[in-house]
């Protein structure tokens, strides 16, 4: 953390690597936390003190509560889901409505956006993103259009130019023949969430970035999703519609380039992909059903199953170089506590070609594996890295090295006092 620079932390593969939990551990040393991107797609979980949150547009700074948190330009935000996800940090005691600070240059995702997002995946058939069907694709495509709405909309004749939107909406679902839907009620609550929004700071939150960063402030970066789910680095068309690299950091709050300050880089002792797409290390077999088992790996925001695998060094190595990652952060090593044997993906290979970098289309590539000895040990109680089983060590040492990158945290639990520095 240096004062007057914008660390981030990034998920470096397909999301859910534990940014929440991280983030979380980090805000003490932080003045200010920020997402860039993404929306209610996200599900960041956060243990602690025998309580257990998952937030999806608030940042996950804000069980701090003195730290000032901030919805950046780069997100989407539906006012609905924003009210039920501050009223239950409201009523678990955190005040938020002085510190939550809401970039009016956010754009708003309506209940029609929604209902796009469904009516769009229902079309693609076979082909479906598998989607979180919180219109964040329909959402960012009208941004991108320019005829989307933002926070900032709700402060002067909000009602006509939602009433237009949804026309537009109801428009081009009538034309999908996608018209067998009933918003009624999720529009009386989205409304509600309109109003309850203008209770929080709506503000220019570049401007106050920049005015904090001149100040010395230091801030951290959130990240949505992960690399391999960015709209232009990912594995297109399987990803969602924002720039989860370290590139949104700068266009999602509106700071620059030379404000960016460590990239922590965070990834999972193995891996996990939840909707469709290639994934080349997925495992079909006992070891994926043992990894999702004893990993939870069940998505935070709709229950689905995660696609389990061993970890992936391409991937990685694509991330790192994309995002300039100077540390990693390695989560859940406890859930491969019992596994005789570790492998990690060194290369993919398909019709007799081998590679190690990221092909344009990752669809039928299979895993070429390395194997290490697994380490048969509760991990979960360790509290500093002299503790190390020398099989964990040695993995450790194995990934420090193919990555050319330091692993400076370790995580062996979900809660937020199993977090160890190596640094
Ligand atoms: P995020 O979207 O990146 O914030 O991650 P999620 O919250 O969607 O998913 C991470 C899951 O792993 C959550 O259920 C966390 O409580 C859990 N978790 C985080 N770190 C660890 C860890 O080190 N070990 C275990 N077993 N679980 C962890
Ligand atoms: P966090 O921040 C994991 C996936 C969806 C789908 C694709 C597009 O918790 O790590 P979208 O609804 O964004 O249009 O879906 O992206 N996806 C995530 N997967 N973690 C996430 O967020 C995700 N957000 C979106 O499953 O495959
Ligand atoms: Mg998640």
């Amino acid at each position: 953390m240096a004062k007057g620079k914008v660390d981030a932390l990034l998920g470096i593969v397909f999301g859910d690597e534990g940014k929440g939990k991280v983030v979380d551990c980090f805000t003490p040393k932080y003045d200010i936390v920020a997402r860039f991107a993404g929306g209610p797609n996200a599900g960041h979980t956060i243990i602690f003190e025998g309580k257990k949150f998952v937030l999806r547009s608030i940042p996950s700074g804000i069980f701090d509560e003195g730290k000032v948190n901030i919805i950046g330009n780069g997100c989407v935000i539906a006012p609905d889901l924003f009210m039920a996800e501050a009223k239950e940090l409201e009523v678990a005691g955190y005040d938020l409505k002085s510190r939550l600070h809401i970039s009016k240059r956010a754009h708003l995702i309506l209940p029609t956006h929604r209902v796009l997002d469904r009516a769009y995946e229902a079309a693609k058939g076979k082909n479906k993103v598998g989607t979180t069907g919180k219109g964040i694709g329909p959402t960012y495509s009208e941004k991108a259009a320019r005829t989307s709405l933002r926070v900032g909309d709700i402060l002067e004749n909000f009602s006509e130019k939602y009433a237009a939107l949804k026309s537009r909406h109801e428009q081009i679902l009538k034309d999908l023949h996608y018209t067998d839907y009933d918003i009624t009620e999720e529009e009386r609550l989205w409304l509600e969430g309109v109003e309850y929004m203008k209770s929080f700071p709506l503000t220019d939150t570049e401007i106050e970035l920049h005015k904090a960063l001149k100040a010395g402030k230091s801030v951290l970066a959130e990240g949505a999703q992960g690399t391999m789910l960015d709209i232009d680095h990912g594995t297109y068309p399987f990803v969602s519609s924002s720039s989860t690299c370290s590139g949104g950091v700068c266009t999602g709050l509106g700071v620059a380039p030379n404000a960016i300050g460590e990239i922590f880089g965070i990834f999972k002792a193995y891996s996990t992909r939840v909707g469709s797409g290639p994934f080349p290390v997925e495992l079909f077999d006992e070891t994926g059903d043992k990894i999702r088992e004893i990993g939870n790996e069940y998505g935070a925001v709709t229950g689905r199953n995660r696609r389990c695998g061993w970890v992936d060094l391409v991937a990685l190595k694509y991330a790192i170089a994309l995002n300039g990652v100077t540390q990693l952060i390695m989560m859940k090593s406890d859930v491969l506590d019992t596994f005789d044997t570790i492998k990690a993906c060194v290369a993919y290979k398909k019709d007799g070609v081998v590679t190690e970098d990221m092909p344009y289309d990752t669809e039928g590539w299979e895993a070429v594996y390395e194997e290490l000895p697994g380490w048969k040990t509760d991990l979960t109680g360790l509290t500093s890295p002299d503790q190390f089983p020398k099989a964990f060590q040695n993995y450790i040492d194995y990934l420090e090295k193919a990555l050319e990158t330091p692993i400076t945290i370790v995580s062996v639990g979900p809660d937020r006092a199993q977090t160890i520095s190596r640094a």
